[in-house]
């Protein structure tokens, strides 16, 4: 007699792969059709399950977890778990997990994307190639900044941090970074970083990075007061979660020049934008694509799926993020 497997919702399309290993340890739920669930669809969809792989485009909460009794172990598909109130999760006995590490580089690379097209000005070029614009080489056209030489400060100088300081070696730039606690001195080293205070930082970077998680306490971490102390020849990178920039603020800072430019890949109230930023040439937008290239979206898809069946079959996945769920 076959063991009954368990069920499992899987909220948003994922790859083939990954369903093909999810369906070998579980009955599966899938949503290839990528329609998002609404919070009540979501409720009733998930009633009879015992495992939830959702994206960070589902918000996980007390109340959706008071309609899932049967609930074990929910896979976010992501580093980030903003979406997800953990310790509701851990009250329920439910585990939470995300998926660190595999899409640090892909992450990386993206933010100096941003920082060079914002830079060197790519995407406002490009609009105005495409608008019939350019009537030929002139000395003093579009002029840019250099990046490299430059004095790069990184907030928040997790593994991505420090994947986005090491490929400043390449630039020669001076790296300075701030995070709640100082790096081990052979990071420092790795990376080539000094620490500063945030004020400090911001005051001297002619790029910030911002690479911090989404918590209450990141909150709007640059704001008005902030944006003021940079330089105004500065350019800000977020690369991390919406929230953490006052967006607002943004579009004042960047309409008054009080900072030269940004680049963005993440909003608050994603994916609807602050209407300004769309007027502005001297921001670069993305959307929300850090870790979009083939093989680490896979990766990060086949982590979750790791994860939720190890949870599943009674083991400690290996990225649980509420460990004190399992005393
Ligand atoms: C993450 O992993 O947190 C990313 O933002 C998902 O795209």
């Amino acid at each position: 007699m076959s063991e009954r497997k368990p069920r499992v919702l899987v909220t948003r399309e994922v790859f083939d792969e990954t369903l093909d290993y999810l369906r070998r340890h579980c009955e599966v739920v899938e949503n290839q059709k990528d329609v998002p669930y609404a919070p009540e669809a979501l409720a009733v969809a998930l009633a009879d399950c015992e495992g939830l792989m959702c994206a960070l485009t589902d918000k996980v909460d007390a109340e959706l977890l008071a309609h899932a009794p049967q609930l074990k172990a929910v896979a976010n598909i992501a580093v980030g778990y903003n979406n997800i109130d953990v310790p509701a999760c851990t009250a329920r006995g439910v585990m939470a997990t995300n998926t660190p590490g595999v899409l640090d580089d892909s992450t990386a690379d993206l933010a100096w994307a941003l920082m060079l097209g914002t830079a060197r000005r790519i995407t406002e070029v490009e609009r105005r190639i495409r608008a019939g614009e350019w009537t030929g080489w002139r000395l003093k056209q579009w002029l840019g900044i250099d990046v490299h030489h430059a004095t790069l400060g990184i907030v928040g100088m997790g593994r991505i941090g420090q994947a986005i300081a090491r490929r400043a070696l390449g630039f020669d730039m001076k790296v300075v970074y701030h995070n709640r606690k100082r790096i081990a001195p052979e990071l420092e080293r790795k990376c080539n970083a000094a620490y500063l205070s945030l004020d400090e930082l911001l005051s001297q970077s002619d790029f910030v990075v911002l690479q911090v998680p989404y918590t209450p306490d990141t909150h709007h971490l640059i704001g008005a007061a902030q944006l003021k102390k940079m330089k105004p020849s500065a350019i800000l990178i977020n690369s991390t979660r919406g929230g953490v920039v006052d967006d607002a603020a943004l579009v004042a800072a960047l309409t008054d020049g009080t900072i030269r430019g940004a680049g963005l890949d993440v909003y608050e109230n994603e994916p609807k934008l602050h209407p300004d930023f769309l007027k502005l040439d001297n921001v670069v937008l993305a959307p929300h694509i850090g870790s979009s290239t083939e093989a680490t979206r896979k990766a990060m898809a086949m982590l979750a799926a790791q994860n939720l069946v190890d949870a599943l079959q009674g083991r400690t996945p290996p990225n649980l993020v509420n460990p004190d769920v399992r005393k």
